[in-house]
């Protein structure tokens, strides 16, 4: 008998592939863009695993062509990429990365916290474009972070390592979730707040929460209307929580102060996009998890779940 066949949809850091090779036949798309859907369909047919993006749309009409698939590991801690109600039912076992990414990506939202507080892009073009002429008392002047309001939405393991570091500026911190968590409220000295009051208490906002059909628009008009006038909206879950055409209002409107934003309802941003226009808005290209160790981490849990489930035994981050 052969080694089963795994499929990976992009290239992944080579620590990951090392595993995998030892355990399987392993094919690659390494094309610079996302494996074209036409590739993947006939890929699937003979695949006994599949190493997915959040890139790649893994639905039930794809599945349903998979002869031996047995695994699909997505390469993210995020999995609404894959529908994972259809893969149960064909009985094939669906994985994400959690805990690797974790501090990668909650030092990329701290970044957004201060580039958008300390208008650290627009100085630093400010800078580039030679307009620095003098040093003045109202040049760039920001907003404070010591001693802020913080408000967490969702207070998964991310919007818990968030919450860390924001003792370190000695903040207030809130937070919302669909469940309360005594121990970490103890232990972050953080409180629990329905989301209305935390939105209107906060003077930075920050999103942690999964996307799915309860949390897609949490963030909308209502939402965005009860903040205050300079508070800082902050994105590093998926786009689709903010409604982003209220987030525009918003920002053009004035009736918040800015945003930090690494993920957006359709990426790549289009160019057409009205956030390129505004200035009081950071925009990243979806890099939360991007630290070396973090995509390096990333690719051998996807190997270790798929070599598990190649193997017959439950892979360690099964989520269904
Ligand atoms: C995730 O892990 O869900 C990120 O969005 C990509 O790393």
């Amino acid at each position: 008998m052969g080694k089963p066949k795994v499929y990976v949809t992009r290239l992944i850091p080579k620590e990951g592939l090392a595993i995998l090779r030892e355990a399987a036949d392993v094919t690659m798309w390494e094309g610079n863009s996302p494996v074209p859907r036409k590739v993947l369909e006939k890929e699937i047919i003979e695949a006994d695993g599949l190493i997915s993006l959040i890139t790649d749309t893994i639905d039930e009409t794809l599945m349903e062509q998979a002869k031996n698939l047995k695994i699909v590991a997505n390469y993210a801690v995020g999995f609404d990429n894959i529908d994972v109600k259809a893969a149960s039912k064909k009985g094939i076992c669906v994985t994400n990365t959690p805990d690797v990414l974790t501090n990668a990506t909650a030092d990329l939202t701290w970044a957004l916290i201060l580039a958008t507080a300390r208008r650290i892009v627009e100085a630093e073009r400010f800078v580039r474009n030679g307009m620095w002429k003098a040093w003045t008392p109202t040049l760039m002047v920001g907003k404070d972070v010591q001693g802020a309001t913080l408000g967490i939405v969702g207070l998964g393991r991310i919007g818990q390592a968030v919450a860390k570091r924001a003792k370190g500026f000695s903040m207030k911190v809130l937070y919302y979730d669909q469940k309360r968590n005594p121990e970490a409220e103890e232990r972050l000295e953080i409180s629990f707040h329905p989301l209305s009051e935390l939105m209107s208490e906060s003077d930075f906002v920050s999103i942690h929460v999964p996307l799915n059909k309860q949390t897609h628009h949490l963030i909308g008009k209502e939402e965005m209307k009860e903040m205050k006038e300079d508070a800082i909206l902050i994105n590093t879950s998926r786009g689709s929580v903010v409604d982003e055409e209220a987030l525009v209002s918003a920002l053009a409107d004035g009736w918040i102060g800015g945003a930090g934003l690494d993920v957006f309802e359709e990426e790549p941003l289009p160019m057409n996009s009205k956030l390129l226009q505004m200035i009081n808005v950071v925009l990243l290209p979806h890099i939360g998890s991007a630290s070396r160790e973090a995509r390096k981490q990333m690719a051998v849990v996807v190997a270790e779940n798929v070599t598990a489930a190649l193997s017959g035994k439950t892979p360690p981050d099964t989520v269904n």
